[in-house]
């Protein structure tokens, strides 16, 4: 690898994978029969959302939206920005929100008070990870990955100053 740093994985491409697959179950049983417009947020939820997609049996249709809230650092400015929208209307509609990972929960309780104002019929949150020891908003998350302890992660869909996104597991940058 190309990188300096060594990685240590905390959360493996196959524990990933299985953990996906139920997500995913839960999804198509709890929308059966309906449309779900997913909105991920971009960038961290790609990785995410390309593999619960895939498994997801119902009638769908894919957005994005980007949202900034942290600078190249490890630490939140405590500012969210709505970089980019979509620009569908989803009054009366199912979505799902996809993100990467649920930290101070700040950007996640701004973004689905603007989802859930626009007039959704309903308004669910899947989220590949969670550190509830960092919570300073609550967040209800309805389809979660994974709890991992307060530490910086990487991989995944997740950067550290933009690098590890591509890393197929989630881990930890050895210190
Ligand atoms: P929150 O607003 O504090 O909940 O965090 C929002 C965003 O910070 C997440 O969507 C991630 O993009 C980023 N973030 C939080 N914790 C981590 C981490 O451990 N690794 C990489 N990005 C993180
Ligand atoms: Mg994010």
């Amino acid at each position: 690898m190309e990188n300096s740093e060594k990685i240590n994985v905390l959360i493996s491409e196959e524990e990933i994978e299985k953990r996906i697959k139920e997500l995913a179950e839960e999804i198509n049983n709890d929308f059966r029969g309906e449309k779900v417009i997913i909105i991920g947020v971009l960038k961290g939820s790609f990785m995410f959302l390309s593999d619960l997609v895939k498994k997801i049996n119902l009638d769908t249709e894919i957005y994005f939206i980007e949202v900034s809230s942290y600078g190249d650092g490890t630490t939140t400015s405590g500012v969210v920005q709505m970089k980019k929208d979509i620009d569908r209307d989803i009054k009366d509609e199912n979505v799902i929100i996809v993100e990467d990972i649920i930290d101070t929960g700040i950007t996640m309780s701004k973004v689905m008070e603007i989802i859930k104002f626009r007039g959704a019929k309903t308004v669910r949150l899947a989220s590949c990870s969670s550190k509830p020891a960092r919570r300073r908003v609550e967040v209800d998350i309805d389809y979660l990955g994974f709890e991992v302890e307060d530490k910086f992660i990487v991989g995944y869909g997740l950067d550290c100053a933009q690098k590890y996104r591509n890393l197929p597991y989630i881990g930890v940058v050895e210190e």
